[in-house]
């Protein structure tokens, strides 16, 4: 019943509580557990935790206690002891004033759970947006061994001769609900179609982005990315995600060992190849900065310029996940890109990638493109540097017009999401197609939390006349299920001070995605005196939005906080 002096501690016997007196500490917690009915047999066992992100508020979660009743099954099997635990679960459309501000709490928490509690590996159960970057910073930072498990896409569903899936067609069809050209009864009957079935939205948005990455960088088990949430199959990788576990037990491959710049650039051509969301930039900055490794944003562009778009999804192209899975998944993907990648990078299986590439039986040409004939000959992301974003801002070309890429155009600036509500379908509003509109105090720092409002709507007025894209930019983000010309993430943002804060309507902007530039064009003694008026917003008075206010780091940082890096 006491701890070896020798053998280093294992199961049970890890993180004993600090007692001063760890064989009583340990006693203590045996006979606690036993309390759950836990035999001896299974005390003695090996620890496997299970990260459970279950929640009522989290519908793309909805199979997570069927997942984890899988995953115990898997690590049973092998001989381990699976304890599951709750941690913070956020759900897209459920959280005020967005997602994003509650990224790094749920970050905290995971990293604080597996490092504190008794544990020999994790099994992350996470699915919606921000859950599978914050489980994978924490597993950067706890360095416990751990497989991450998504819930997997949701099943699009027919109608009426097309199919529908969250969340490129709730954007689509609210638009032209905007212009007219769909009735009120019509987007009711849409609401009731768009998400059918349990799982993460079914396109290529920032949930389905982050699975692909975590499998690119080697985080989670081959090929189980994309398994739609509702097959039987999600659940058999479930059970295997268990028994993994345990083998990293005997076999410990640590992430500190798998997130390596090798594999984060890896990750980088994926989510160019796959045209993914503007907000995986973000995350994998954060994951990778956990480990000390920095994105750098001109290096994106070199990567961009020599990856090619291969896979055609929504919201830039017709399919959804469910197809990119039986199209061939990650490891097509991943065989078409095997000569711009690192073969050296390791994954959970303890496997290099050079080692676990394989030519696919088969590929469907339809959603994973040959390197001969590429949605794109380049990559679907691009960053721009200029007076307007000192540090940077992103364009995701592969889902803007460009026609729209060159131009010099007058300002429309909305001052903060309030005023954009207020003004942005005024008929009166003085706008036209060709100016650029700007909405500012919406970053990280900003009380806005850096919510999705970079896609702002096109305004009425326009839109009713045919408007169906113009240039617009911000710096806050913007849903990986959306689409236009938008420039996303200006650092440093407005409520920091930066240039964005010092935009007025009139002035001119000039944007070449060409030559990557993102320009205001006012004289130096104008700017001089509107930055001596600005003032900086006031630091809320307690709680997690004072930590926020005083920590968060700007979007080239990945957004995380200071003390977490
Ligand atoms: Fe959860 Fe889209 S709302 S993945």
């Amino acid at each position: 019943m006491t701890q070896s002096p020798t053998k280093p501690p294992r199961g049970l016997a890890r993180n004993t509580a600090g007692y001063g007196d760890p064989d009583f500490a340990l006693y203590l917690r045996r006979s606690f557990a036993k309390s759950m009915g836990y035999s001896q047999a299974m005390l003695d066992r090996p620890v496997v935790g299970i990260v459970d992100t279950g929640s009522d508020y989290n519908n793309c979660h909805r199979t997570v206690p069927e997942l984890i009743e899988a995953v115990k099954r898997g690590i049973l099997a092998a001989g381990g002891l699976p304890l599951a635990f709750p941690t913070v679960s956020l759900c897209e459309p459920s959280l005020f004033p967005t997602s994003m501000h509650y990224r790094n709490l749920a970050a905290l928490d995971t990293e604080a759970m597996l490092s504190a509690q008794p544990m020999d590996a994790a099994v992350l159960v996470g699915g919606c947006d921000k859950t599978v970057p914050a489980q994978l910073m924490a597993a950067a930072s706890a360095n416990v061994p751990c497989i991450q498990l998504v819930t997997g896409p949701m099943l699009a569903t027919p109608f009426q001769g097309e199919r529908l899936s969250a969340c490129t067609d709730c954007r689509r069809y609210w638009a032209a609900y905007r212009a007219g050209a769909v009735s009120a009864e019509k987007i009711a009957g849409i609401e009731e179609r768009l998400a059918t079935t349990a799982g993460t939205c079914g396109v290529m948005g920032t949930a389905s982005t982050m699975a692909c990455l975590a499998e690119a960088l080697g985080m989670m088990p081959p090929n189980t990315a994309a398994i739609p949430a509702v097959h039987a199959e999600r659940l058999r990788a479930a059970e295997d995600a268990g028994a993994r576990a345990v083998a990293l037990i005997e076999h410990p491959i640590r992430p500190a060992e798998i997130i390596t710049e090798a594999s984060v650039e890896n990750a980088l051509r994926v989510l160019l190849a796959i045209g993914g969301s503007t907000n995986a930039l973000i995350h994998l900055t954060a994951i990778a900065g956990r480990r000390g490794i920095r994105i750098d944003l001109a290096r994106l562009n070199e990567l961009s310029d020599t990856t090619p778009v291969l896979v055609d999804l929504k919201p830039t192209g017709e399919g959804y996940m469910e197809d990119f899975h039986s199209a061939g998944g990650l490891p097509a993907l991943l065989w078409e890109l095997r000569d711009l990648l690192h073969g050296e990078a390791i994954d959970v299986t303890g496997k290099t990638l050079a080692d676990r590439l394989r030519a696919p039986e088969f590929v469907d040409r339809r959603y994973i493109r040959a390197r001969a004939e590429p949605v794109s000959p380049v990559g679907g992301l691009v960053s721009l540097f200029g007076s307007l974003a000192p540090r940077g801002a992103i364009l995701k070309r592969s889902a803007a017009t460009p026609a729209l890429f060159e131009m010099e155009a007058r300002a429309l600036v909305f001052d903060g999401l309030a005023d954009l509500a207020a003004r942005i379908d005024d008929p009166a509003l003085d706008v036209t197609e060709r100016d650029i509109m700007v909405l500012k105090n919406a970053g990280p720092l900003s009380p806005a939390g850096m919510p999705e409002a970079g896609y702002l709507p096109i305004p009425k007025k326009l839109a009713r006349a045919g408007v169906k894209d113009m240039v617009r930019m911000s710096d806050c983000r913007m849903s990986g299920t959306a689409f236009g010309t938008i420039v996303l993430h200006i650092a440093p943002e407005a409520a920091a001070g930066g240039p964005l804060a010092l935009v007025e309507t009139g002035d001119r902007i000039r944007l070449s995605v060409r030559e990557r530039k993102l320009d205001l064009l006012v004289g130096e003694d104008e700017l001089a005196r509107r930055r001596a008026a600005w003032r900086k917003p006031e630091v809320p008075a307690r709680g997690w939005d004072r930590i926020v206010a005083e920590q968060v780091l700007q979007a080239d940082e990945g957004c995380d906080l200071a003390v977490l890096r």
